[in-house]
């Protein structure tokens, strides 16, 4: 079977590197994928938001199966093409969708279900909002309606953050609606659901680290390094989530007409004190994909064929799978460019990849990197590559990624030094 994997960064290049390792794939396509992802797929030049050029290329080249990475080309509506023109592809419709690409319409959709959430309200005016924020006061979080990459959420701390927020809000980001949440405190959990419209699949949960800086201190990224599984939360727990925070979900989404296939991301918020767990757990958003970095540490520990699953979710098969994980856990490490996020630069050559790939047990994935006119691998603009460590315990998962990122060498980059620790 072909496989196609619209994206261009490290989670798609995790994403081809997994389905490669099927016995079932004769081959892999990315569009347009990255320099990396070219050695172990075939890179079409479409962007991931050109649906029909991605249309044409899984009928010219005889593609079986289509696996959607990046949320834009969810958007784009992709699958709702694909789906009218008889192609198998994982992924929501633009509609089921709405859960990432709309704060207020997930909030409503997560009210109907009895998800456990912050208590929020929404505002369509600036001044309603701005009087809300005096009588509210901090701490308090304003989350922009819309896709927003990361930039649209402000965690209020103290009241002196309110205007310029609000001023980003309307002035740079331009909302129409903007939400405005209960802070909520706690540590951050990323619960990952294959779904097939009426069913949910965990897979093995994972977090983040969404700060700049060691100790999660410097502004929010999209994401500087993950761990898998996670130890934040137990399997008991996970499943408490999964029966409280995905499977309703389904439910909501099929009685609206939107049934939900693809992956469901759920960002959580854990209390750290035992006593209040797992009903004080509460779901911050979600995406209506893998996450990046999360996706890197979580497929590099899948073991079991991910045809298998990917057929299960696009509705080719009822067989529900039974994922099977590798002992090892994994840690993923984030090496980004020089400025970012602020303003990353592009073009710094990216050497020494040639002795991390003599690293065993650790696997590179490339972000944004493009080549040079010398076919140098040079950096993109932003999260450059992701390295993957696996190992018996985290701190050989850690040590076996930070050899790696040791090798690698670029100009100026960012690179927490705390992941998995
Ligand atoms: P979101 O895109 O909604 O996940 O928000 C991005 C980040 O903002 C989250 O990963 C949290 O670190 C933080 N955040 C979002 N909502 C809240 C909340 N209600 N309370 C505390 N922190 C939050
Ligand atoms: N790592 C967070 C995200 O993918 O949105």
């Amino acid at each position: 079977m072909k496989v196609l994997v619209i994206g261009s960064g490290a989670r798609e290049h995790a994403i081809a590197w997994c389905a490669a390792s099927s016995p079932r794939v004769t081959k892999v396509f990315c569009a347009p994928g990255n320099p990396g992802v070219g050695a172990v797929a075939q890179l079409l030049p479409i962007k991931a938001t050109d649906t029909e050029g991605l249309l044409k290329a899984v009928i010219d080249h005889q593609i079986g199966i289509t696996v959607v990475g990046p949320e834009v080309a969810l958007e784009a509506g992709v699958v709702d093409l694909f789906q009218a023109n008889g192609k198998v592809i994982v992924g929501p419709t633009k509609a089921a969708a709405m859960l990432e690409s709309s704060k207020a319409f997930a909030k409503e959709v997560m009210v109907e279900a009895g998800v456990p959430t912050a208590s929020y309200e929404v505002f369509t005016s600036r001044k309603d909002l701005e009087q809300h924020c005096a009588t509210q006061g901090a701490p308090l979080v304003l989350k922009a309606d819309g896709l927003a990459s990361g930039k649209g959420v402000f965690v209020i701390e103290e009241a002196s953050q309110f205007a310029p927020a609000i001023e980003a809000l309307y002035e740079s980001l331009k909302a129409e609606r903007v939400v405005a949440e209960e802070f909520l405190r706690g540590v951050e959990v990323s619960c990952i659901f294959a779904a097939n419209g009426s069913e949910v699949i965990p897979l093995a949960p994972a977090h983040d680290y969404k700060r700049l800086s060691d100790n999660d201190q410097g502004p929010n990224t999209g994401g500087m390094g993950s761990v898998c599984p996670t130890p934040r939360i137990s399997e008991s727990e996970l499943a408490w989530i999964q029966e409280h925070c995905a499977a309703p979900i389904l439910r909501v989404m099929r009685e609206r007409g939107a049934p939900f296939r693809g992956f469901l991301y759920a960002g959580l918020m854990v209390p750290t004190d035992p006593a209040k767990r797992p009903s004080g757990i509460r779901v911050l958003e979600y995406n209506t994909r893998l996450g990046d970095p999360e996706c890197q540490a979580i497929l590099a520990r899948l073991a079991s064929d991910p045809i298998e699953l990917f057929e299960w979710i696009a509705g080719v098969s009822d067989k529900r799978p039974q994922l099977v994980w590798k002992r090892e856990v994994s840690t993923c490490v984030v090496i980004a460019s020089d400025g970012y996020p602020e303003a990353p630069v592009k073009g710094d050559e990216v050497r020494g990849l040639e002795f991390a790939a003599l690293v065993p047990d650790t696997v590179v994935f490339h972000a944004a990197t493009n080549t040079d006119s010398h076919g140098n691998i040079v950096s993109g603009g932003g999260r450059t590559l992701t390295v993957v460590g696996l190992g018996s315990d985290y701190q050989a998962a850690r040590g076996a990624a930070y050899k790696v990122v040791d090798l690698v060498q670029l100009r100026g980059r960012r690179v927490r030094r705390d992941i998995g620790s």
